[in-house]
């Protein structure tokens, strides 16, 4: 890749949010094809082949004869870069800004592809080189990704068991009023509960803080991850 990050994102601003894409659905899933491009990114099948297209010019991906879409190592670099802008920008604004919780993934996804790389190093050295962001999903380099990335889900719990909320996905991220109800209810990483009840479609968790009960809906809780005791 000849060009840096920034020029090349100044220059096809798509790529920026399809690569990322792409590394975050091959990390959580390890398949992507277009299809579920599609679904993740929302929008049309056509600018999907149209975005994956422009990424295989720039020899950032290819797909093999399935449709799956391989990152190849340059588009790794990226999506890797980008991530991490992300989630500095994000810990930046919760953390030191104390910006809504909720709101700082849409308002990175904003700046991640405008800052300078002086910016980001700088940004690194002054948060102390965090390992995940707020929502905690982990950095690339984190080297506990491997078991941050395989807790299992909160929808897949016990009644009776004790959980640890480790991160809500990135794709939980992105469903609209999902952050803010864990923001509300306080489910957030770090924060145990034991499982009180699991139905269908509700799970009930108390607060090992505060004995607070929270009846939460499973389809929110099929994107938050826990480590189990
Ligand atoms: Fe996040």
């Amino acid at each position: 890749m000849s060009l840096t990050v920034n020029e090349l994102t100044k220059k096809y601003p798509a790529v920026s949010e399809y690569i990322t894409q792409i590394y975050l659905i091959l990390r959580d899933y390890s398949y992507c094809n277009n299809r579920r491009l599609s679904d993740h990114i929302g929008v049309s099948a056509s600018a999907v082949s149209q975005a994956v297209l422009r990424l295989k010019k720039l020899n950032l991906v290819e797909q093999d004869k399935y449709g799956m879409i391989i990152l190849l190592s340059e588009g790794v670099t990226l999506a890797e870069e980008l991530l991490k802008r992300h989630y500095l920008l994000e810990y930046l604004m919760v953390k030191n800004l104390n910006f809504p919780w909720e709101l700082a993934d849409s308002e990175a996804e904003h700046l991640q592809d405008k800052v300078s790389p002086e910016f980001i190093n700088h940004l690194d050295t002054y948060l102390e080189f965090p390992k995940t962001c707020p929502h905690g999903n982990p950095f690339p380099d984190n080297p506990n990704a491997g078991k941050i990335l395989n807790a299992p889900r909160l929808s897949e719990s016990k009644p009776g068991g004790t959980v640890e909320i480790v991160r809500i996905t990135e794709e939980g991220e992105r469903i609209p009023g999902l952050l803010h109800s864990c923001f509300e209810i306080g489910v957030m990483p770090g924060m145990m509960y034991d499982v009180s009840k699991v139905l269908e479609d509700t799970i009930t968790l108390v607060s090992k803080n505060t004995g607070k009960k929270e009846t939460f809906s499973q389809a929110f809780a099929e994107h938050i991850c826990v480590f189990t005791q």
